[in-house]
């Protein structure tokens, strides 16, 4: 059977897989938050929602402003999408020439091979060190002519470490400025290592650094998809060009706005994710002692060969994890009873 005009490249794309969801099971396979939306928030959609017979505000200007002001970058630098997800792709599309290639560690984020290869860029992939860090000199190294981009994940999806300052000085000091590094930063929230630098504060003011953050994570708003990015104002703007146009929606952008004006609540909810994060951690690693330090939301558990019949496990009992075939289990941390029930599926498996 002919596939044309289909592209043949688009069939060798790993699926994006998301993290199961079954009624009634304990989710901790998607890195969301167990709290609920952010006070505020459900009556800034319920408000917003006598509007979406109009149109959005395509610059997503009252957004854009507020984060500009707290961030300190001029909203010019600031790109909006329908959650990071996308923005990485525009970034990606607005990067991409023939021949062209983005490095990027593995195993890191999956929608990053899937990104590169719809835009027409070649994936480099290098191997993460034993302990599931970035291998920062190895990622160096890949970097070559073709390079357009250079990806780090911190905290690394789905493994957990951050870079460290050292290490992203390294890269920026290693690599040309046409060469774009991108920190993606969705996680950056639940970091409480003050030794780990912020990347719009430390390298914000670089010409090649972009960032991306995102609303869907610390700050509850998974379902509505809103995800920036901050970078140099050409960058920001081409990827703006190749945003669908009104891709942030009404009740979004008000969501967004209301969730930054419950911050305080935000960082007293990351505080008991985090607090959590030391126990779950703490108790999984007397089972499986090599969990890597993570400064996410999340967990990694090495599993290798036996990741899919740990969830399979796990899910008998009514808790979804996301396994990752041959390699672990991505484990989000939940409320305390979750993590509980995590912890003892681990007992029992063992
Ligand atoms: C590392 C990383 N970057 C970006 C995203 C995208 O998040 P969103 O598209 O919801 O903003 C995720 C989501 O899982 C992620 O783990």
């Amino acid at each position: 059977m002919t596939t044309e005009p289909i592209r043949e490249d688009l069939a060798a794309i790993p699926r994006y897989v998301p993290g199961k969801a079954l009624p009634q099971a304990l989710k901790l396979s998607s890195n969301e938050v167990p709290y609920g939306p952010l006070p505020g928030v459900a009556e800034a959609i319920a408000d917003a929602a006598g509007n979406v017979h109009r149109y959005p505000d395509m610059g997503v200007t009252l957004l854009r402003d507020e984060l500009s002001a707290r961030l300190g970058v001029d909203a010019e630098r600031i790109a909006t999408g329908t959650g990071s997800v996308a923005l990485i792709g525009h970034l990606l599309q607005a990067i991409a020439s023939p021949g062209s290639e983005v490095v990027y560690s593995w195993r890191s984020f999956e929608a990053y091979p899937i990104a590169a290869t719809v835009a027409g860029l070649k994936s480099v992939q290098v191997p993460n060190t034993a302990d599931h860090r970035h291998d920062v000199d190895a990622m160096i190294a890949a970097v070559g002519p073709k390079t357009r981009a250079i990806i780090l994940c911190s905290p690394n999806n789905p493994t957990g470490p951050s870079v460290t300052a050292e290490e992203l000085d390294r890269v920026f000091a290693a690599v040309p400025e046409s060469v774009l590094v991108v920190i993606d930063e969705a996680y950056r929230e639940f970091v409480n290592d003050p030794e780990l630098p912020d990347g719009i504060e430390r390298y914000g003011d670089r010409p090649n650094a972009v960032v991306f953050r995102t609303f869907s994570k610390a700050w509850g708003l998974a379902g509505l998809r809103v995800g920036y990015m901050v970078a140099r104002p050409d960058v920001a703007d081409a990827v703006r060009r190749c945003v669908i146009p009104f891709a942030v929606n009404g009740p979004a952008q008000a969501a967004a706005l209301a969730a930054l004006a419950a911050e305080d609540e935000m960082r007293r909810r990351v505080a008991l994710v985090t607090s959590e994060r030391k126990r779950v951690v703490m108790g999984a690693r007397e089972i499986v002692p090599d969990v890597p330090e993570t400064q996410s939301n999340f967990f990694w558990l090495p599993l290798g060969e036996r990741a899919v019949e740990f969830a399979a496990h796990c899910e008998a009992r009514g808790i979804l994890v996301r396994p990752f075939a041959g390699d672990g289990v991505r484990v989000t941390v939940g409320l305390p009873e979750e993590n509980d029930a995590i912890l003892e599926a681990l007992r029992d498996w063992r």
